[in-house]
């Protein structure tokens, strides 16, 4: 039986679960996969203190499941963070920011023992870059960063109308080179009003579950 890309989704995050452990703060990310996911926690919650949540759409999906958001400043270091991602290699480097969340779910990754990421057979790549790289930027820094991301060989695309959950822009960079992505990622962090960007290379997936019609493969 063939599964369709949402079903592939679901079946990934119900198999994020087994990473959850009793009595803990779970981190959780952001976008449609995770929505299966957060579903999904909704069915073990009282097995879990709360979550901390890299979005305010997911503090939402969270709150209706009646499932406690916690301050990250409260909470201490993390156990798991489960997100999703746009763009993933088989060395567990990937490119996030497809729903503009990609600095607090780098915080929230950063902050946690273990990133499991979940995504569906479709975001597998054998090298990053397809999907244009994400940048948050201080909005009076737009024009000025786009003219660096240019230098770096980007074709940078404002992402107007969208304001992020930190008040700042997205750039969109097409046509990134992206063979070495750890030395990309720092370069692009090193320009003023760079916030952050979508590339986690530095500090790729811990485990990466990928949903394919066969099943779910662990990398
Ligand atoms: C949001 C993200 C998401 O994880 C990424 O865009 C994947 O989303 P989806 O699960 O909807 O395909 O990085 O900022």
């Amino acid at each position: 039986m063939s599964l369709d890309q949402n079903q592939l989704k679901q079946q990934v995050a119900q198999a994020a679960l087994k990473y959850v452990e009793d009595d803990t703060v779970i981190g959780v990310g952001t976008g449609s996969t995770v929505n299966f996911f957060i579903d999904a926690l909704a069915t073990v919650k009282h097995r879990i203190n709360g979550a901390v949540s890299s979005s305010e759409a997911s503090a939402q999906r969270l709150k209706q499941h009646g499932i406690p958001v916690l301050d990250l400043n409260g909470t201490g270091e993390l156990g798991i963070y489960v997100d999703g991602a746009d763009e993933a290699t088989r060395l567990r480097q990937l490119i996030k920011g497809g729903g503009a969340a990609l600095t607090r779910e780098k915080i929230v990754a950063a902050a946690s023992r273990t990133f499991v990421c979940i995504i569906d057979e479709s975001k597998l790549v054998r090298q990053l870059g397809a999907f244009p790289l994400p940048v948050e930027v201080i909005p009076m820094a737009r024009s000025y960063v786009a003219r660096e991301l240019v230098r770096l060989g980007g074709r940078p695309v404002w992402r107007e109308q969208v304001t992020t959950d930190n008040g700042n822009f997205i750039l969109d960079v097409h046509g990134l080179d992206i063979r070495e992505p750890i030395a990309l990622e720092r370069a692009i962090n090193d320009i003023a009003g760079v916030v952050c960007n979508g590339l986690f290379a530095r500090r790729g997936a811990d485990v990466l579950l990928v949903g394919r019609a066969a099943g779910v493969e662990t990398l």
